[in-house]
């Protein structure tokens, strides 16, 4: 059977990521266009169900859902009958009754997206599970490198920061790896977590071999996910860590999923260098998310099915 989601990253494998990032390209050009649409899902709905804090990845898959044609209907939890104390469950049982090709799930909670899948008939797009994955950002990672590198392979990869919280984080060394990139995650130790080696990334604890990178991707400090102190202080983590045009050498290219803590993880001047990527990350978010529709859509299907 072809496959229906997109829970995680290992859910596709390398050619089914270029598939897609083939295909993004090609939507690319149509956003470029002054009509920014094709008919590709015309009279197909989809759902976005947004459970946690999200401006990028809410309007990119919105605006994704558009470009296509789709029917899109956008639920905040805020504002819906979740507030009231509706269950995921009985959430999805309702939205099931407009007969949704597609949902795409936010929610703080690991595994939300997996168990969705199983509520529904529509095919289920995980736009971040908790600290677990975001599949949809780290396809679009992979998509500004290749863009602005031609490929991954043996490029050398430092993520940094905070990847205990980070679902970017687990996505992205797992879609890295799989595109041959080498990974290494830095950051305090309280903030990585034990075992992470075993997604084929190295550890170093500080960022004094940062040099040996070609892309530098810097997280979020997620204060949110956050119930204890894992730091002794911001200026002391931005001390160590903090990324700034003076630790980066001009050859090495800056990434940030967003938003920024400005001044924390990253300082302004590096996010104004015309070395970040940040602004080419979003601008992305459109295009990749429009041919993961596709795909599981529309397409001859890239992703491999899920048990
Ligand atoms: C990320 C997320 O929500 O996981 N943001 C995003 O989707 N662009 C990263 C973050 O919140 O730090």
């Amino acid at each position: 059977m072809s496959a229906r989601h997109l829970i995680s990253i290992d859910d596709v494998d390398r050619a089914g990521i270029e598939r897609i990032l083939d295909r993004a390209e090609s939507f690319a050009e149509v956003s470029g266009r002054e009509i920014k649409k094709v008919p590709a899902l015309r009279g197909r709905t989809i759902v976005n169900l947004f459970y946690e804090a999200s401006t990028r990845t809410s309007s990119s898959f919105e605006l994704a859902a558009k470009r296509l044609s789709a029917d899109v209907v956008s639920v905040r939890s805020v504002g819906s009958s979740v507030d009231k104390g509706e269950s995921l469950k009985d959430t999805i049982q309702t939205l099931s009754a407009y007969d949704p090709a597609a949902i795409v799930i936010r929610s703080p909670h690991v595994g939300a997206a997996r168990l969705v899948a199983g509520w529904c008939d529509a095919a289920v797009i995980n736009a971040g599970d908790g600290k677990h994955e975001h599949p949809t950002q780290a396809l679009l990672d992979v998509y500004t490198l290749r863009r602005a590198l031609g490929s991954l392979d043996g490029v050398s990869i430092w993520i940094v920061g905070d990847v205990l919280h980070s679902r970017v984080a687990r996505s992205n060394i797992l879609a890295f790896k799989r595109m041959g990139a080498e990974v290494t995650v830095t950051g305090p130790p309280t903030l990585i977590p034990r075992g992470i080696e075993a997604l084929g990334c190295a550890v170093q604890p500080t960022i004094e071999r940062l040099g040996e990178a070609d892309v530098v991707y810097v997280l979020r400090m997620q204060h949110e996910r956050m119930r204890e102190s894992f730091i002794p202080s911001l200026r002391e983590y931005a001390a160590c860590y903090q990324i700034s045009t003076t630790r980066l050498a001009p050859r090495q290219l800056l990434m940030h999923p967003g938003p920024v803590n400005r001044g924390i993880e990253l300082s302004a001047d590096a996010i104004d260098s015309p070395q970040a990527l940040i602004g080419e990350q979003v601008k992305a978010g459109v295009a990749v998310r429009m041919a993961v529709l596709y795909e599981l859509l529309a397409g001859t299907p890239a992703l491999a099915a899920v048990a």
